[in-house]
């Protein structure tokens, strides 16, 4: 195993809910599974700013850009643990590891990148 990148980033749960008021907004960064897992959850907007900064840590840590959010999709294992799948061929061969924590205020993220 080799590291190849580590992202971070931290965002403040207010910002995604004033974000989620413009019509189609969070459908163009979010997907469908993404924003219903959110939506059956009590605290809605921490899971969602959660997974926005988990998109940002991805980005951060992977070798290249220009991959659209609405690429990286995170889930949920079956023990709740997050997991990340990036739609982008030039992610083949590499193990992408994702940490969430969120407060009502701010969810914060972190990506490792490996070489599979
Ligand atoms: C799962 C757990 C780690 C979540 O921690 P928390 O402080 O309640 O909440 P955080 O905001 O930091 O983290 C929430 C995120 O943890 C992630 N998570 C859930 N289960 C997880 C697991 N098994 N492993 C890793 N991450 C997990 C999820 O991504 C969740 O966010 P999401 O629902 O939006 O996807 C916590 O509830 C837990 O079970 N801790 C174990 C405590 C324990 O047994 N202590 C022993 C004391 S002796």
């Amino acid at each position: 195993m080799a590291l190849v990148g580590i992202g971070t980033d931290i965002v403040e749960v207010a910002r995604i809910a004033e974000f989620a008021k413009k019509a189609g907004a969070l459908e163009r960064i979010f997907s469908d599974e993404e924003i219903a897992y959110c939506r059956a959850r009590k605290n809605c907007f921490e899971h969602l700013a959660v997974r926005f900064a988990a998109k940002e840590a991805v980005y951060k840590a992977l070798p290249f850009g220009g991959v659209a959010f609405k690429k990286i999709a995170v889930y949920n294992g079956p023990d709740g643990a997050p997991r990340v799948q990036v739609d982008d061929a030039r992610c083949a061969g590499l193990k992408i590891l994702i940490s969430l924590s969120h407060t009502r205020q701010y969810a914060a993220a972190m990506a490792v990148v490996e070489n599979a």
